[in-house]
């Protein structure tokens, strides 16, 4: 197909720098989040509803050849250093092993990570590392088997701790993400920590963001950064850490252990808060995401989306795919409005967005 066709004919640079994924606003996006398919073996609350929603049909997702060819666009073209692999659950997709070896095999390689449920990891840490994975990113709320069932509305807590240890064992690097949510899972914040800390896992807590398809988020129920803060500083002292965060969201602190005498003990090691709604990072983002679908999306709260997966199955080469994903970039709106009741609240959840 013809550029002319493929891009229209609008005339307008689509950014002013031709070698990245640059926005009007002057960031420049070199992570890249690939979501692998919207199913999940989870119903967490705060992302589906129970009876789960409908997903794509299969011949509508991105193949392994097709990520790959798009992950090599993204790293050739735009200097994409890190890919995260999401969902959904990524390990539901069968040929994920295959994905991840043909992005490591790429020249330049980026660092290839995963975000996942854990559910299933404990049969196939060893084979992902095998292939290339570095890290995964491991969604865990509580470790409280009925608060964990309540929160996810389904008992694989078990499941959950097998995989983050095989995980281990084999070499992963983990951070361990939680979402607190006020009456439910926020007061065993505490208890979460410690476990993660015991066994090395970096954890960090989320403010909820408004992505769940039930629209049932609103700002009182969600536990903020703050108030995070403050209850994890009854029982540890936190101490910020001062090295730079270089555009990542979370900000980190040291936890030290208190002693009987209220004194400060031992460092236990690193936690995260994550502001996502009261401390709006927008202004260092550097993502893209890609759907599952093989859609561009800027930002997780805007609902302008760009195909490139039909564009590609229609014969776009390299060059006009590289376009059409730069002038989605270029379009990425400021913020997704900051602690105002103007926050968007984006029509797909965080499982068809990838998170
Ligand atoms: N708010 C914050 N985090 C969310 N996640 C899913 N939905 C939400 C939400 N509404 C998190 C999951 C997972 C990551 C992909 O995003 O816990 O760790
Ligand atoms: Fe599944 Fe992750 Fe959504 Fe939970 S948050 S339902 S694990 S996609």
């Amino acid at each position: 197909m013809a550029p002319a066709t493929l891009l229209g004919s609008t005339g307008a640079s689509a950014s002013s720098d031709p070698s990245g994924l640059v926005d009007r606003f002057g960031r420049r996006a070199v992570d890249l989040r690939v979501s692998l398919t919207e199913r999940c073996n989870l119903r967490c609350t705060y992302c589906m509803p129970a009876a789960g929603l409908p997903f794509a049909p299969d011949d509508q997702l991105m193949t392994a050849a097709e990520i790959e060819r798009l992950v090599r666009i993204g790293t050739s073209r735009f200097g994409v250093r890190k890919v995260r692999f999401t969902g959904g659950e990524p390990m539901l997709r069968h040929d994920l092993v295959d994905v991840i070896a043909r992005c490591a095999a790429l020249p330049d390689a980026p660092e290839l990570s995963l975000t996942t449920n854990a559910i299933g990891l404990s049969h196939r840490a060893a084979a992902l590392y095998a292939a290339g994975l570095r890290r995964v990113n491991v969604s865990l709320d509580t470790v409280d088997p009925s608060v964990f069932a309540e929160v996810t509305r389904r008992p694989f807590l078990d499941k959950v701790i097998a995989g983050l240890s095989a995980a281990h064992d084999a070499g992963l690097a983990i951070k361990v993400n939680a979402v607190l949510l006020r009456g439910v899972n926020d007061a065993l914040a505490p208890d979460l920590m410690r476990w993660c800390l015991e066994r090395g896992y970096e954890l960090r807590f989320i403010e909820q963001m408004p992505l769940d398809p039930d629209h049932a988020w609103d700002r009182t129920s969600m536990v903020t950064a703050a108030e995070t803060r403050a209850m994890l500083s009854e029982s540890f002292e936190l101490v910020p850490d001062d090295a730079p965060r270089d555009g990542a969201p979370a900000e980190r602190f040291r936890v030290l252990a208190r002693t009987a005498d209220g004194g400060v003990g031992p460092e236990l090691g690193t936690i995260g808060i994550i502001a996502s709604i009261t401390e709006s990072f927008c202004a260092d983002c550097t993502r893209t995401r890609l759907t599952a679908d093989g859609h561009v999306r800027s930002c997780l709260f805007s609902d302008e989306e760009t195909s490139v997966l039909g564009p590609m199955r229609d014969g776009a080469s390299d060059d006009e795919v590289a376009e059409l994903w730069r002038r989605a970039m270029w379009a990425k709106p400021r913020d997704h409005g900051d602690d105002t009741d103007d926050l968007v609240h984006p029509t797909r959840g965080m499982s068809a967005i990838g998170g």
